[in-house]
C-alpha cells in the first residue's frame, strides 16, 4: 500500500487534473481517501466520475452530484463507462478545471484513480476506444502504471488499483463485497448478502417485493435469504436450505442491476452513519 501511496504522490507532481473514478451506488464507501488527501496536498483539481450511474438510483446520485459539486476543486458528473456519449464527455469536463493547459507545448495531463472494480479499465478502453486493459470483475486486474496518448495535447496515466490499507466502517465493508470491489475469498457471500439485503429492505422495499413476492419487505436481512433459498430450491444435500446459494442468487440479482436501480448510500445515510461511528 506504502509504493501505491509513494508512486501516485509522485505521479500527481506531474499531473494537471485527478479523474478519480468511483461506483455511483455507493460514492463514499468506494473512494480512497488517499486521493482526495493527496490531490488536496498537491493542489490538484478533482473530476469525480460516478460511474455505473446506470445501476444507480437517478436520486440518490443527484444528492451526492449536489453533495459533491460544493467541494473547492472537485467536478462531479454521473456516467456509465459503458455508454460512449457519457464518456466522450470527460475531456471537455477535464479541460474545463485546467484551462491552462492546451495544446502540444502543455498537454491536458490526467492521471485516472479508484479502487479496484469501479470501472477504470472499461472507461480507459471507452476512452482509448480500443481494448488496452483487461476487464474483469474480479478486484485488481489493472497491474502497473501506463501514460497514453488520448488524442491532441492530452495523457492519461492508469494506476494499478489503490485500495486503502484498512477499511474504516464495517457497512463500507459489506457494501464494497456487495458491489463485488472486494474479492470473493475476503468475505463470507451470506453475510454480505444478509447486510445487503437490511439496507434493501428499508430503503427499496418495493423491489424486493417485485423480485421475491409479496410480503417480503416485512422480513429481516436473514428471513429474506432463507426465503429466497425456500423459492429457488437452495436446498443441501442433506436437507435444510443452502443459504450460501441464496446469497448468491441476490447478489447477483443486486449487481446486474435486476433488482431495479439501486444505490446503497446517500450523503444523508454517509452522515447518519459516520455520526453512529463517530468516524471518517
Ligand atoms: P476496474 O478496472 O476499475 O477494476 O474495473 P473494470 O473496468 O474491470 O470493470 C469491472 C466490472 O464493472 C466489469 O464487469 C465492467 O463491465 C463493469 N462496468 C464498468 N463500468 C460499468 C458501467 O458504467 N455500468 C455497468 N453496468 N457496468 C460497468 P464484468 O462483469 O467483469 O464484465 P462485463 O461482462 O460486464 O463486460
Amino acid at each position: 500500500m506504502n509504493s501505491a501511496r509513494r508512486a501516485f504522490a509522485k505521479a500527481l507532481a506531474a499531473i494537471d487534473v485527478v479523474i478519480e473514478v468511483t461506483d455511483a451506488r455507493l460514492p463514499e464507501a468506494s473512494s480512497n481517501p488517499m486521493i482526495e488527501e493527496l490531490r488536496h496536498f498537491r493542489n490538484r483539481p478533482c473530476l469525480k466520475l460516478l460511474n455505473k450511474a446506470d445501476l444507480a438510483d437517478p436520486e440518490a446520485t443527484r444528492a451526492w452530484m449536489a453533495h459533491y459539486n460544493v467541494q473547492p476543486g472537485a467536478l462531479a458528473v454521473a456516467i456509465s463507462a459503458k455508454h460512449p456519449v457519457d464518456v466522450g464527455r470527460i475531456p471537455v469536463l477535464a479541460r474545463q478545471l485546467a484551462p491552462h493547459r492546451s495544446g502540444a507545448e502543455k498537454p491536458l495531463r490526467m492521471i485516472l484513480a479508484g479502487i479496484p472494480n469501479v470501472g477504470k479499465s472499461t472507461l480507459m478502453n471507452a476512452l482509448l476506444k480500443r481494448r488496452v486493459a483487461k476487464v474483469g470483475d474480479e478486484p485488481a486486474v489493472t497491474k502497473s502504471q501506463q501514460t497514453l496518448d488520448l488524442g491532441p495535447g492530452m495523457t492519461l496515466t492508469d494506476t494499478p488499483g489503490l485500495m486503502w490499507p484498512k477499511i474504516e466502517h464495517d457497512a463500507d465493508g459489506y457494501m464494497l463485497a456487495a458491489s463485488h470491489a472486494i474479492g470473493r475469498n475476503a468475505v463470507v457471500d451470506e453475510e454480505v448478502a444478509v447486510n445487503l439485503g437490511m439496507i434493501l429492505l428499508v430503503r427499496y422495499p418495493a423491489f424486493i417485493e417485485a423480485r421475491y413476492g409479496t410480503g417480503t419487505s416485512s422480513l429481516d436481512g436473514e428471513g429474506l435469504l432463507e426465503h429466497i433459498a425456500h423459492r429457488r430450491g437452495c436446498v443441501r444435500k442433506g436437507g435444510g436450505f443452502d443459504l450460501e446459494k441464496a446469497a448468491n442468487v441476490f447478489l447477483t440479482d443486486y449487481r446486474t442491476g435486476t433488482l431495479g436501480r439501486i444505490s446503497l448510500e446517500t450523503p444523508e445515510s454517509r452522515q447518519k452513519m459516520l455520526a453512529l461511528e463517530g468516524g471518517r
